[in-house]
């Protein structure tokens, strides 16, 4: 089965042609990275999957839901494919607990009890269950991200989509979050798609990697081919060379 597929897709912002022709199929279970250049259209692709952004032409599928379709309703696909953001995007008026609990006490009515016992599992697997009752406030960057993520876990969706979920974050912090990740995506079988520049992440634990430039994929290898044999465009060779450069 595929998660997400992408069949001649196209997606405008006003006369801007921000994703062109996109033709993409990530299977279950499956973890690709997505790379590019700033401005490539990675978060507009990303942010298309669970609805956030429409597209104009083509056809989108994920989870089995036609997202072309105006009657699809979005919510049902955001129950299963959930989102990790640069900046984390966490209730600040909420502790850190509750900021897990939320979505999953109001969307899948879980019963109270379960809710925390499963939150502080989450909290555990993520390394802060000491930090439970803290508000976001008191919490470094990678710490919050930590807690963005188990709370997307509390969901437990089939899918997670990141979008640069470390380029915020100071460099000690880093790992720490990709550790979580990398932990996500050997031991469940979850379906991940990962903007990131963090190419240790995707050597370790991608499937594919997927290049973008100027709205369109370009590349779309396995993991063993674009790191070894090197990527087949120059446009991409250029890249890469860019970003190890760093
Ligand atoms: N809401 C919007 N309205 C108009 N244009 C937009 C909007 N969002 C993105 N764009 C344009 O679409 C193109 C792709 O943007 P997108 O954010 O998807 O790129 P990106 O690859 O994620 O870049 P970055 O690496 O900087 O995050 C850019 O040229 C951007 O200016
Ligand atoms: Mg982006």
């Amino acid at each position: 089965m595929s998660m997400i597929e992408f069949h001649n897709v196209q997606k405008y912002y006003g006369k801007f042609h921000a994703l062109k022709d996109i033709n993409l199929t990530i299977d279950d279970g499956e973890t690709v990275v997505l790379i590019g250049p700033s401005g490539s259209g990675k978060s507009s692709l990303i942010r298309t999957v669970n609805g956030l952004d429409p597209i104009r032409d083509g056809q989108l599928i994920v989870n089995g839901f036609d997202l072309a379709d105006k009657k699809t309703n979005v919510n049902l696909i955001r129950k299963d494919v959930g989102m990790v953001f640069q900046h984390f995007n966490l209730y600040n008026n909420k502790s850190v607990i509750e900021n897990i609990m939320l979505a999953p006490r109001i969307v899948l009515k879980r019963p109270e009890e379960e809710n925390r016992e499963l939150a502080m599992k989450l909290l555990d697997k993520v390394g802060l269950a000491n930090k439970a009752e803290s508000m976001p406030a008191q919490l470094s960057g990678g710490q919050k991200q930590r807690i963005a993520i188990a709370r997307s876990l509390a969901m437990k969706p089939k899918c997670l989509l990141f979008d640069e979920p470390t380029s915020a974050l100071d460099p000690e912090m880093i790992d720490d979050v990709l550790d979580v990740m990398k932990d996500i995506a050997k031991n469940s079988n979850m379906t991940m798609l990962v903007v990131t520049h963090e190419m240790g992440f995707a050597r370790a634990v991608a499937d594919r990697v997927i290049f973008m430039a100027d709205g369109r994929i370009l590349e779309d290898d396995s993991t063993e081919k674009f790191f070894g044999d090197q990527p087949s465009t120059e446009r991409a060779r250029e890249f890469m060379s860019k970003i190890s450069g760093h």
